[in-house]
């Protein structure tokens, strides 16, 4: 374990794979704070979206990366001093996420942003590259899992409860397009760090892969004593 002031526990994985709520949910039992790297991402793509910047201008995504005013407010987050929590969850702006996260300028400028939330008393960090390139220091480094077809049930269910029409084939057609990219690109792919935990959640509850996280957390800090 390591002896850094400040701990951390990254916690990555593929899309709906269940990091987000599994990470609010050590982070809160912890008392740490949490960063939500993807918001960062999306947030990229829904202000590219408002300035009309076309996907492929890498150079004018990394300069809106480096100006974002972002912000997060308990469970609010803003762009611009305006709310977008809900907008940044549309499917328009997890597939533009999902691409300006492949340019390595948009990924250059988001990190020490992303470096800046680790703050007393430790914080929880949800994303693709949390343990590999933003901190690999990082105490404890989680790579959650679940299989594809799970994880489009999963974001089914999100989507019906919303109210918000999808088709399973879609959304696994969606899914499978999403791993690709975001496992093949060049900058910063997603993939697991050797010292990671691997915890497949295809069978589990996110309060259950939450309490092995912990677990595994409390564990290390008890060998570290
Ligand atoms: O975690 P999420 O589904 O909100 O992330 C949305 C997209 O953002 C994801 O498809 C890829 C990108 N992303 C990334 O490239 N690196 C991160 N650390 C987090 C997200």
């Amino acid at each position: 374990m390591n002896a850094g002031p400040i701990p951390v526990i990254a916690i990555d994985g593929p899309s709906a794979s269940g990091k987000g709520t599994v990470a609010k949910a050590v982070a809160r039992a912890l008392g740490f704070h949490l960063l939500d790297s993807g918001a960062l991402y999306r947030l990229v793509a829904l202000a590219a979206l408002n300035a009309e910047l076309p996907w492929n201008d890498e150079p004018g995504l990394a300069r809106l990366a480096l100006g974002l005013q972002a912000g997060f407010r308990g469970d609010d987050i803003m762009l611009e001093n305006q709310i977008v929590t809900e907008n940044i969850r549309s499917e328009a702006c997890s597939e533009g996420a999902s691409i300006v996260g492949a340019v390595g300028g948009v990924r250059r400028a988001l990190l020490r942003r992303q470096r800046a939330f680790r703050q007393i008393p430790g914080l929880v960090a949800d994303g693709r590259d949390m343990g590999t390139v933003v901190f690999p220091d990082a105490d404890l480094k989680i790579y959650l899992t679940a299989s594809v077809e799970v994880r489009a049930e999963r974001r089914y269910k999100q989507l019906k409860q919303k109210g918000i029409a999808a088709t399973l084939t879609a959304l696994l057609k969606d899914l499978r397009e999403r791993d690709e990219r975001d496992m093949l690109r060049s900058a910063a792919p997603l993939k697991p760090s050797p010292e990671a935990h691997i915890l497949d959640t295809t069978a589990l509850t996110a309060e259950a892969a939450a309490d092995r996280v912990l677990a595994v957390y409390r564990g290390l800090r008890n060998d570290a004593i």
